[in-house]
């Protein structure tokens, strides 16, 4: 693992952002558990894309639709019979690879000469076999056929089967759209870089209804917008960002038109959020597989049709890597490692601290906790040197320490201390509040 990678990993460990999952019992396989700050940071990054996509833009409600759904949704949808990775073996050493990842063309590979990367061993690779990603369940006490279900590997197929009572009970008019956060998985054959590609993840996808013929520009328009939300709404450097576009031999089974989101994480230039266009392909095998008439009037055209629809598909939990990694800075000059994480998203906003444990200034913290407490989270913190509180809070991303001395009994100011500059100034205890409120707009 890279070595950035590997000291983001214990610091979320040690903080208590994210834990390998079942860990007493060794770990679980790509699956990761959200601790008390990770949570925090997880919830503010989804309720951010949330309120962007839904409170700013009228023509955009959201859904949260089931894990478990009806089988023939994922036949309809193309994932029984496409959504498959192509894995190799090696013979000597037993190392799985995606054939993807080791060759460009892998119908034009010599398996059987290739050299394994991990053993070195030449000519006992296998040849790629498909190998199907969904994880499937079984619904009701009796295994037979019939009862077989899938956990849903993308919160997209939701969207799409109940999108006509959507705009019935909204009666919105094309275009619009449609939101939604939720639970995805894939039995991903190789897991790694952390949180980056596991078999549990969240999605947080956004499906929007155009009509044919306006899908390339709504996509140029959902491209912009899906960027800026990074540098706006993140805080994430832009010059780590930018743009790829699938190339014929990358696109899913569904896209026309696809372009990722990436962003340079310390193992290189990676995939955050999709944009793709889908056309009509999902609403046209839904129609199919249903017999149900999914085609949409539009009163102004006077016409009937299926939509085009332009999806933006992010990951929940890689965006939080991407902002992980992009606010791990390690100050070497004051011996200390901040997260650098914008106030708007960052789990605490601050850490209130009375320099000593006497003389009514834990009561004063306490009461300033009390002010601030109904609008965001806050810490009260009494443990240890006030050099050492801070440093802690540092690393958990805290912007803002603030500090009850006995010159807060004397005249009501308090010492607000920057993390990332260490600055500190004094302020009446009134106008906290409103300097905190401020940083979060
Ligand atoms: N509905 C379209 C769709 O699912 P995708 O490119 O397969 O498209 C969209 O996935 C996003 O979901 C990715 O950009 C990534 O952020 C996230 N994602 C996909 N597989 C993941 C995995 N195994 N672990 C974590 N995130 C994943």
């Amino acid at each position: 693992m890279n070595k950035t990678i590997e000291k983001i990993v214990s610091l979320c460990k040690q903080r208590g952002f994210v834990y390998q999952s079942s860990d007493i019992y060794g770990g679980f396989g790509a699956v990761y558990d959200y601790g008390p700050l990770g949570v925090e940071l997880k919830n503010n990054i989804a309720n951010a894309w949330w309120k962007e996509m839904t409170r700013n833009h009228e023509n955009i409600v959201g859904l949260d639709s089931g894990i478990l759904m009806h089988p023939k949704i994922w036949e309809a949808s193309g994932h029984v019979g496409e959504f498959h990775d192509p894995l190799v073996d090696c013979k000597h050493c037993g190392a799985r690879y995606r054939a993807d990842e080791l060759a460009d063309d892998i119908d034009n590979t010599d398996w059987e000469n290739m050299k394994c990367p991990k053993c070195g061993t030449t000519g006992k690779m296998t040849s790629p076999r498909q190998f199907n990603l969904m994880f499937k369940t079984q619904v009701g006490p009796l295994e037979e056929s019939g009862s077989t279900a899938y956990l849903r590997p993308e919160t997209a197929q939701g969207i799409y089967v109940n999108y006509q009572l959507v705009q019935g009970s909204t009666r919105m008019k094309i275009p619009f759209g449609i939101a939604q956060i939720g639970k995805a998985f894939r039995n991903e054959i190789i897991a790694r870089n952390f949180i980056f590609r596991t078999r549990e993840f969240e999605q947080m996808e956004m499906q929007y209804f155009t009509q044919p013929g306006k899908d390339d520009n709504a996509l140029i328009e959902w491209k912009q917008k899906r960027l800026d939300f990074y540098d706006d709404v993140l805080g994430i450097s832009p010059e780590k960002l930018r743009f790829h576009q699938h190339g014929d031999n990358e696109l899913a089974h569904y896209a026309k038109e696809a372009w990722d989101i990436e962003y340079n994480f310390p193992f290189g230039w990676s995939e955050v959020e999709g944009i793709h266009n889908r056309t009509d392909f999902d609403l046209k095998n839904h129609e199919e597989f249903s017999g149900k008439n999914l085609k949409y009037f539009d009163q102004e055209n006077n016409e009937r049709y299926l939509p085009y629809i332009i999806e933006t598909s992010a990951g929940l939990n890689r965006m939080l890597l991407a902002v992980l990694s992009d606010s791990y800075w390690e100050d070497t000059e004051n011996n200390r490692t901040v997260m650098k994480f914008d106030p708007k998203i960052a789990p605490t906003k601050a850490v209130i601290c009375p320099l000593v444990k006497k003389d009514g200034l834990p009561e004063k913290a306490r009461s300033i906790i009390e002010v601030l407490k109904p609008h965001f989270n806050v810490l009260y913190d009494q443990q240890g040197s006030i050099g050492k509180r801070y440093y802690r809070q540092d690393e958990a991303g805290t912007p803002f320490g603030i500090t009850v001395d006995h010159q807060t009994i004397d005249d009501g100011t308090v010492t607000i201390r920057y993390r990332d500059t260490q600055k500190q100034d004094r302020y009446s205890v009134e106008n906290i509040l409103k300097i905190i409120q401020d940083s979060l707009l």
